[in-house]
């Protein structure tokens, strides 16, 4: 059955896009009239992008648990709203229907308040992919605090930073988490970011894998005992909060061109809507069915298509703990055949990752019951494309390429599944309500010419529901990164082409931001953490094309003096790295050079050294403004 707000062919498609542009407060209060809400809301939108200041739904009232679980347990209660796969296949896997998830969510919710939380607190979520990580996260919701889920991947050093900006007073970790065949220490983690600090209230703990950790006295409480507390008192329900929709619903930090991250806040009535919209009509969700995403719960993606989009719309939705290589390269279509999956969700570095292993592990393998697959985080090349739709799709599933941000909280060009056309590697087109446009250089529209393909930056006119309302503690921040480049537009920091059908295809960032394995990193970030080390000097890092990541890390070093070898200094720099942010980050080549490519004012030429990274030697362009044109040479000889 199709859901009122669905579109169901490429006339509705058309149809819907224009009115949404035409008239976008009768578009979308049409959508928003399909959702649970406390009270109706004055104005619909309001907005301007110089501050910016955007309102969506002003006045109205909403708690989005109310959406994602109170209405579905009324009438559906014993439809299974989570599975759970473990990490270890032979472990026993969990389902909570959406009658028990809210109880747990309302049970959460009472501990929290029991533990001091209060609407607008910041809770810091730091776990594995275990079904109390939805938990505790919707359990945040439904009092109001805001959360903010730091990714598994992140070193003590950056949960302190993250917890300082967004002055959190309470965390909710694992003893440790499985990855693979790896244990994380998670609980151990949390321990060292909390060394000196002194806002830190509570600390709650949920045991995964019962690893030894210290507990400390007034600070450290177990998920379990404070949940049986609750249970005691006869609590299996709570109120959920009223929250204004304007309030924030969460922070999730994300890296950007400076060295620090940015906390993007999201609000939490325009995202309720865009995540479920955004949801149903992408990858046409039917009801029943079973949608699985592969992301993690601390990205953008897991929060917007494990959790929010899928729950609100009532779906079954598969959280994975484990990776897509354990315990071997068929574990996703074990996790296919065994839950009878039928979207499936991932990113083309998996994709390209699993191609590596060859057909073997798909041979066998019951993958009849997928309907549509989709991709996320990175361009997707013709070549994986072409193998996620033979061999996974066995040419009988759309395959639908999103494209969005963090910050844009919901996918914003896709096509969508079986209704409009697919091209590989393309994007496609923008879903309604977002009105895409190319500029150049100087901030110019750039115009279709005729037949060709038109190429520039890209710019986003106008409010979509979810976009981010400010980065947390600093708007000016959000103004300047998001806002300012050109006035007016939203510059989403993605170059592009645009074909003679309107179709986009995203080339990928245009400033000093990475994207390694989907996972987003700015340069400055990795330079900051290679010049904490003692003997460093100074650094650049760039990107390169990498077969499996689609990007790899390249830092060029200018050391003082090497201890012992350069393989053991190069070493040396992986661990601070991975102290300081994490081993996401850690650079893929190191090469030590004793100069760097700069201008008379002291301005690093990063296209230079991301040519010669990408093995271009040849082609440098104008080096004649360089300071020191014979440190190209010298660059170009050492390159690894
Ligand atoms: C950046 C956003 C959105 C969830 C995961 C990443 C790149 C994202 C695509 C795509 C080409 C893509 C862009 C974007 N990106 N999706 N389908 N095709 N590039 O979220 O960490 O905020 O990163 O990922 O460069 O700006 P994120």
């Amino acid at each position: 059955m199709a859901y009122p707000y669905q579109i169901t062919s490429y006339e509705a498609y058309t149809e819907a896009y224009k009115k949404s542009i035409e008239n976008p407060e009768a578009f979308w209060s049409d959508v928003a009239e399909n959702f649970t809400w406390k009270k109706k809301w004055d104005s619909v939108l309001d907005w301007n992008f110089t501050e910016p200041n955007v309102k969506w739904f002003s006045g109205a009232q909403l708690n989005i648990t109310e959406n994602c679980l109170d209405r579905h347990a009324k009438e559906m209660g014993s439809t299974p709203a989570l599975i759970w796969e473990p990490n270890d296949p032979s472990e026993k896997n969990r389902l909570l229907t959406y009658s028990k998830l809210l109880e747990r969510v309302c049970q959460f919710g009472q501990v929290l308040k029991n533990n001091g939380v209060k609407k607008g607190d910041r809770v810091c979520i730091y776990m594995g992919m275990i079904p109390e990580l939805a938990v505790v996260t919707l359990a945040c919701a439904r009092i109001g605090a805001i959360h903010s889920v730091i990714f598994g991947g992140f070193s003590a050093q950056s949960i302190a930073d993250r917890l300082y900006d967004a002055q959190a007073e309470f965390i909710v970790t694992c003893d440790g988490a499985f990855r693979g065949a790896k244990d994380i220490p998670l609980k151990s983690v949390i321990d060292d970011s909390l060394i000196g600090n002194r806002s830190i209230k509570k600390v709650i703990v949920v045991t995964r894998t019962r690893t030894p950790i210290s507990m400390l006295k007034g600070r450290d409480v177990w998920y379990e005992d404070e949940m049986k507390h609750v249970e005691e008192q006869g609590i299996h329900f709570i109120e959920a909060e009223p929250m204004d929709a304007e309030d924030p619903l969460f922070i999730l930090y994300t890296s950007g061109s400076t060295g620090k991250p940015k906390g993007v806040v999201h609000a939490c009535g325009g995202y309720m809507v865009y995540t479920d919209y955004s949801f149903v009509n992408v990858f046409q969700y039917k009801k029943s069915q079973i949608h699985f995403c592969t992301a993690d719960i601390g990205w953008i993606t897991g929060h917007s298509y494990i959790l929010y989009g899928p729950l609100s719309a009532g779906a079954t939705t598969v959280i994975f703990e484990g990776v897509p290589t354990y315990p071997d390269a068929g574990r996703f279509w074990d996790i296919v055949a065994k839950y009878k999956v039928n979207i499936l969700y991932t990113a083309p570095t998996a994709i390209r990752s699993l191609m590596g292993f060859g057909l073997g592990p798909l041979q066998d393998k019951d993958l009849s019951s997928l309907k549509v697959l989709g991709t996320v985080g990175e361009p997707i090349n013709e070549e994986a494309w072409h193998w996620y739709d033979e061999h996974v799709g066995k040419k009988q599933c759309p395959i639908v390429d999103t494209w969005w941000q963090t910050e844009t909280g919901g996918i914003l060009i896709s096509n969508l599944a079986g209704i409009t056309p697919s091209k590989p590697s393309w994007a496609t087109l923008p879903l309604p309500g977002v009105q895409m446009l190319l500029v150049d250089e100087k901030g110019e529209e750039v115009l279709d010419d005729g037949n060709e393909t038109v190429s520039g930056n890209l710019c986003i006119k106008g409010p979509w529901p979810s976009v981010l309302r400010t980065t947390y503690g600093d708007h000016e921040r959000c103004r300047t990164n998001y806002f300012a480049t050109y006035p007016n537009l939203y510059f989403t920091g993605d170059g592009a082409l645009r074909n003679k059908e309107g179709y986009y295809r995203i080339t990928g960032r245009v400033d000093d931001v990475l994207n390694v394995s989907g996972h987003r990193i700015g340069t400055a970030e990795v330079e900051n953490a290679i010049n904490m080390h003692a003997g460093v000097i100074e650094s650049a890092v760039v990107g390169y094309p990498h077969d499996v990541k689609g990007q790899g890390i390249y830092a060029y070093v200018i050391f003082g003096h090497i201890h012992g070898d350069e393989t053991l200094t190069r070493k040396d720099l992986l661990q601070t790295v991975t102290r300081i942010i994490g081993s996401i980050a850690k650079p893929d080549k190191i090469q030590f050079v004793t100069g760097l490519p700069k201008t008379r004012s002291g301005k690093i030429m990063r296209r230079i050294l991301r040519k010669i990274a990408e093995g271009e030697t040849d082609n440098l362009g104008d080096t004649s403004t360089l300071l020191d044109p014979g440190v190209v040479d010298e660059i170009k000889r050492g390159k690894l």
